[in-house]
C-alpha cells in the first residue's frame, strides 16, 4: 500500500504522526518504509532519532536520486541506526522499517517527466520489498504533491497500486478550513488529480483527514479552568465539528484523531509503549490513537464503511 502523507499547512502533525504510524504498522508485522517527500524541509531523521543521517544524506537523498544524480537513494534502516535507545532492541514479530531520507540542502525543485520516471521506477521496486509506503508530502499543493498525483494517475505508472491519502490538520478554524480547500478547493487535491486522469469518486475514496493535536476536554489537564474558559473552548470544539462537517470533512471523514500529547509538544518523536508503561513520560491515549490509526489505515472494511 502507499500512503501520502499530506498537509495544507506547515506544523500540523503530518512528520511525527506519520513516523508514529510507521511505527505501529512495522510493530504490527509490516515491512514499512518511509520517504521524506517534504522538499522544502526534510528532516524526518530527527523523528527516527537518526542525527548523523541528515549530513549522510547529502548528495545521497531522494533529491539527488529524483534529479538522477545517484542512481540509488540512501535507505537507512531505522532499527539499527537509531539513537533511541528503546527503539534499538527491534521488538520479535516486527517488521522493516526503513527511512529513505531527503537531501540536507535539497529544496523545492520543478518536477519534470524524468523526475516522474524515476519517482514511479523507485515505488514500483519498493512495492516488492515493503507492505507499507508511506511518502511525507510537502506542505501545501507542492511541486512534491503535483508528483504524487502525476505518479498515481492512469498514465503516470502507479495507477493500479492501492493508495491512500492522509491529510493532516490541527483543530483550529483555519486548520480545518485550509485542510477541507486543499482537498476540495479550486486545484486541490481532487480538482487537480482529476485534471490528470484521476477518477474523482475512486480519488475522494481515497482521502482520510486525520486530527493531530486535538485537546480533549475531558483530560485532567483542563480540569484546573475555571467554569468561563471550559464553556467557552466546549462552544469553539462544537462550533469546529459543525465547520468541519459544513466543509466535508467532518467525523465521517476522519480516519483517527491524535490528542494534544505533552511529550510531542516539547520534541519530536516516536512514542513507545516504554515512554507510557515505565517512564510514564507519555499518555496511554496517544499510544492507542497512534495503534487505532495504523490499523485502520490498512483496515478495508472500516475504511470501507466511512
Ligand atoms: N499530537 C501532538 N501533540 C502535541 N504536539 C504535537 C502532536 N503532533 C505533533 N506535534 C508537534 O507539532 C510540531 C509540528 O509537527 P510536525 O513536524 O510533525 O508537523 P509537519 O506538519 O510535518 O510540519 P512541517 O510542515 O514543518 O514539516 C512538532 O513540534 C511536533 O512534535
Ligand atoms: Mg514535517
Amino acid at each position: 500500500m502507499l500512503v501520502f502523507a499530506a498537509s495544507d499547512k506547515g506544523g500540523t502533525g503530518r512528520s511525527v504522526t506519520s513516523a508514529n504510524l510507521a511505527y505501529h504498522r512495522a510493530l504490527d508485522g509490516d515491512d514499512v518504509c518511509y520517504l521524506d517527500f517534504d522538499f522544502g524541509s526534510p528532516t524526518a531523521a530527527a523523528v527516527f532519532d537518526l542525527p548523523d543521517v541528515l549530513g549522510e544524506a547529502e548528495g545521497r537523498g531522494l533529491h539527488s536520486y529524483l534529479k538522477g544524480e545517484v542512481g540509488e537513494p540512501l535507505r537507512v534502516d531505522v532499527w539499527a541506526r537509531t539513537e533511541h535507545p528503546v527503539l534499538l532492541s527491534r521488538p520479535g514479530g516486527s517488521g522493516r522499517l526503513v527511512l529513505l531520507p531527503g537531501d540536507r540542502s535539497g529544496g523545492e525543485f520543478v518536477t519534470d517527466a524524468e523526475n516522474l520516471h524515476r519517482c514511479v521506477d523507485l515505488v514500483l521496486r519498493l512495492k516488492r520489498e515493503f507492505d507499507v509506503i508511506i511518502v511525507d508530502l510537502s506542505a501545501g499543493r507542492s511541486y512534491a504533491m503535483d508528483l504524487a498525483l502525476l505518479a498515481t494517475s492512469p498514465r503516470g505508472g502507479l495507477g493500479r497500486l492501492k493508495t491512500r491519502w492522509l491529510v493532516y490538520h490541527r483543530w483550529t478554524r483555519q486548520h480545518v478550513m485550509a485542510a477541507a480547500e486543499l482537498v476540495y478547493g479550486k486545484q486541490g487535491i481532487v480538482e487537480a488529480g482529476c485534471a490528470m486522469g484521476h477518477d474523482s469518486d475512486a480519488l475522494n475514496a481515497a482521502i482520510r483527514f486525520v486530527r493531530a493535536a486535538v485537546p480533549n476536554l475531558e483530560s485532567p489537564l483542563w480540569s484546573q479552568v475555571s467554569p468561563a474558559q471550559y464553556a467557552w473552548m466546549r462552544q469553539c470544539d462544537t462550533q469546529l465539528e459543525e465547520i468541519a462537517a459544513g466543509r466535508g470533512i467532518g467525523k465521517t471523514r476522519v480516519l483517527s484523531s491524535i490528542p494534544l500529547e505533552p511529550v510531542l509538544q516539547w520534541q519530536e518523536r516516536l512514542i513507545t509503549d516504554e515512554d507510557v508503561h515505565d517512564r510514564r513520560i507519555a499518555n496511554v491515549e496517544t499510544w492507542q490513537k497512534m495503534g487505532e490509526l495504523a490499523q485502520r489505515l490498512t483496515d478495508d472494511t472500516y475504511w470501507g464503511q466511512l
